[in-house]
């Protein structure tokens, strides 16, 4: 189909349904007797599971054809997928990283998902009983932008995983390893990988094997339970040139806040930082002026307060109104809405959108002043 038939179609579709899609209008319908069904997802079988740590296990997945026989794209290490289940009837969604990388997909077909059992979480000790070989799942197509900067300039890495948040430097390890090409350039990456105790550090084997094998890679296992969270001491100890490289930090919500206070005080600007927070990102904003957002296909309208932190989405929730959500930190993209003008802060990224129209994820997004939004 051409782009303009495309369109019409998308038209056509939106005039009879408000769906850009017959697909997408008939999907709920099909999903009350089918819940995995969908036409947005791929699918995936299970081919192993292997436990890595006492809490913690990997998920092997063989991607298949997606609706219409479309191919699973290839990702880049260190993105994410959705994982969609079927629980007492329920369609269930969560999102983990890649922990194998893009050379092993092209060499094997498979992608790994290192999956931590949150205790008493709903979804993820109910998998490693309820799944086996031959089960399969819905998968969505590669996320996220948690990766590595190509530049000559960023060449010199500084790794900071803390727990499962090690998942997406497996994958961006094994891809220096498995990428002859990569070999070749000057990359060198140092990872320091912060664990509760000695006994629940994932990989280890792996990753020591991979030091031995690459000069290019050190890796530095920390007892958190011993020598803490990051700290000034830990990166002039273990990484003195640590100023000279672009650093990525993933884990939990309060390392990460750790990392990039401690960097920043050592005089690593910002831009040198990436991080990827495992859960809802902290709300870092302050001085949020008083403002009026405008729920303007609703026709209600809220007076935010001074200094409000409450993102848009809990805003439209306590109106009463129900925009679609999803994961509710970020990282689905369920709950996407037309801002019609006004400035809003992402608590993700940490930056003030335009003022003009655009979209925006109601679930991360706090409005500064004046806002219209679409719903
Ligand atoms: S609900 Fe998932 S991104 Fe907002």
């Amino acid at each position: 189909m051409n782009a303009l038939s495309q369109k019409s179609w998308a038209w056509f579709s939106q005039a009879l349904t408000q769906h850009s899609s017959f697909s997408a209008y008939f999907q709920p319908l099909i999903q009350i007797v089918a819940p995995q069904w969908t036409t947005d997802a791929y699918r995936a079988s299970v081919v192993d599971i292997r436990d890595e740590l006492s809490d913690m296990y990997t998920l092997v997945l063989a991607p298949q054809a997606g609706w219409l026989d479309k191919e699973w794209p290839n990702f880049k290490a260190g993105q994410y997928i959705e994982l969609m289940v079927e629980k007492n009837g329920a369609r269930v969604l969560r999102c983990f990283s890649i922990s194998s990388s893009p050379a092993h997909y092209a060499r094997t077909g498979l992608i790994e998902l290192s999956i931590r059992q949150q205790y008493k979480g709903k979804m993820t000790p109910w998998m490693r009983q309820q799944l086996q070989l031959g089960s399969f799942v819905n998968i969505s197509a590669p996320q996220g932008d948690f990766t590595l900067l190509a530049s000559a300039d960023a060449n010199k890495k500084l790794f900071i995983a803390g727990g499962s948040g090690i998942t997406p430097f497996r994958s961006m390890l094994q891809q220096q390893a498995l990428n002859p090409s990569s070999l070749q350039t000057d990359q060198n990456i140092h990872l320091l990988y912060y664990s509760r105790n000695d006994k629940e550090i994932a990989f280890k084997h792996e990753l020591a094997s991979l030091q031995e094998q690459h000069p290019g890679i050190t890796i530095t296992f920390i007892d958190s339970s011993v020598e803490g969270f990051v700290s000034a001491d830990h990166l002039l100890k273990y990484c003195a040139d640590f100023h000279q490289r672009t650093a990525y930090v993933c884990g939990p919500s309060p390392m990460i806040q750790q990392a990039r206070k401690v960097l920043s005080e050592l005089g690593l600007s910002s831009d040198k930082v990436h991080f990827e927070y495992f859960g809802a990102a902290p709300i870092e904003i302050e001085n949020t002026q008083q403002g009026v957002v405008h729920f303007a296909a609703s026709q209600q309208v809220l007076v935010t307060e001074k200094d409000n932190t409450q993102t848009l989405l809990e805003h439209a929730e306590a109106q009463g109104l129900s925009p679609v959500s999803g994961c509710r930190i970020g990282v689905c993209h369920q709950c996407i809405c037309k801002k019609k003008s006004g400035v809003v802060f992402n608590t993700r990224t940490q930056k003030f959108s335009d003022t003009g129209s655009e979209e925006i994820q109601l679930c991360i997004s706090v409005a500064q002043g004046d806002v219209v939004l679409d719903i």
